[in-house]
């Protein structure tokens, strides 16, 4: 597991093939609350064929050093140092939830190496339950659970719901607390119609935490996009669908030229 010392900070993160091809794209990808590598585990394997696949840590989670943040623009400045530091030139960045937040708003900024966005589990604005928030300071175990159970389709079932409560439960409830107040602080409705890059969305149908209709918002809205709602999936497509989130990534490469080397 490769770490870099970004402004005396120990971030870790996956990469596949192994080492960076920097004539290829790099897809970097971005976890959600509490996420970390593991997340993109699917992705690692499914799509390294083809391009450059990194999965970042956000400090504080999986191997980063703590402590997390509690806004996005204090965890997107960790990206940018990290994309910086590493000198990547052809980046197609991709982050489901807060990663998704942490994306909008980098694209928002237009840095030089973006060519592309991915949005999964995503909205321009995020508002988070107080049953979760106020949950984590009075009784963490139980928000902890509800947040594990409210991430998958009800339609998704174990491995990966087993897997998803014991990392849920084993978290910790300030770092989450930070992670979704840093979403629920995050509000760029109306300056979302100004991303430029071609972006890609994705959501489950089943997903609880952002509603496929904040999806359908951002398609009708950003210039460029092209949308996909997967059946039987929740908040974590990702991991529940495997395959087809990387099928349909897969297409949206070759649609808009990415998988070209420079
Ligand atoms: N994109 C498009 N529309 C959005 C949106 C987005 N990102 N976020 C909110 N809206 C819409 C809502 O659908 C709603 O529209 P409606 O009046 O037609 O139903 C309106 O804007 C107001 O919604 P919101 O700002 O969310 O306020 P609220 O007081 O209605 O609800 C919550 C607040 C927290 C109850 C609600 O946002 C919710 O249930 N969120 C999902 C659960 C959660 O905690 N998710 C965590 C995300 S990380």
């Amino acid at each position: 597991m490769p770490e870099l010392s970004v402004r005396g900070r120990k971030l870790a993160y996956a990469v596949e093939p192994g080492s960076f091809d920097k004539s290829l794209l790099t897809i970097l990808f971005v976890h959600g609350s509490g996420g970390d590598r593991g997340d993109w585990q699917g992705q690692l394997k499914g799509l390294s064929s083809l391009v450059n696949v990194v999965a970042f840590e956000l400090p504080g989670h999986g191997k980063s050093e703590p402590p997390g943040e509690s806004t996005v623009p204090a965890y997107l400045q960790w990206v940018l140092d990290f994309v910086e530091q590493v000198g990547l030139q052809r980046v197609m960045l991709i982050g489901c939830s807060l990663g998704s937040a942490i994306t909008q708003a980098i694209a928002l900024s237009s840095p030089t190496w973006l060519v592309a966005i991915g949005l999964v589990g995503a909205g321009a604005r995020l508002r988070v339950h107080p049953a979760f928030l106020d949950g984590l300071r009075e009784n963490p175990g139980k928000a902890l659970a509800m947040l594990s159970d409210y991430c998958l389709s009800p339609k998704t079932g174990d491995p990966l719901r087993s897997e998803l409560e014991a990392k849920y439960a084993a978290a910790d409830p300030e770092l989450i607390y930070g992670d979704l107040s840093a979403c629920n602080e995050f509000d760029v409705m109306d300056r979302i119609r100004e991303v430029s890059q071609p972006t890609w969305i994705i959501v489950g149908e089943d997903d609880k935490l952002t509603p496929p209709k904040y999806s359908d918002f951002l398609n009708k809205t950003i210039r460029d996009s092209a949308f996909v709602r997967v059946p039987n999936a929740g908040h974590l497509v990702m991991m529940e669908q495997p395959s087809e989130f990387n099928n349909h990534l897969n297409t949206f490469l070759r649609t808009k030229g990415l998988l070209v080397s420079k």
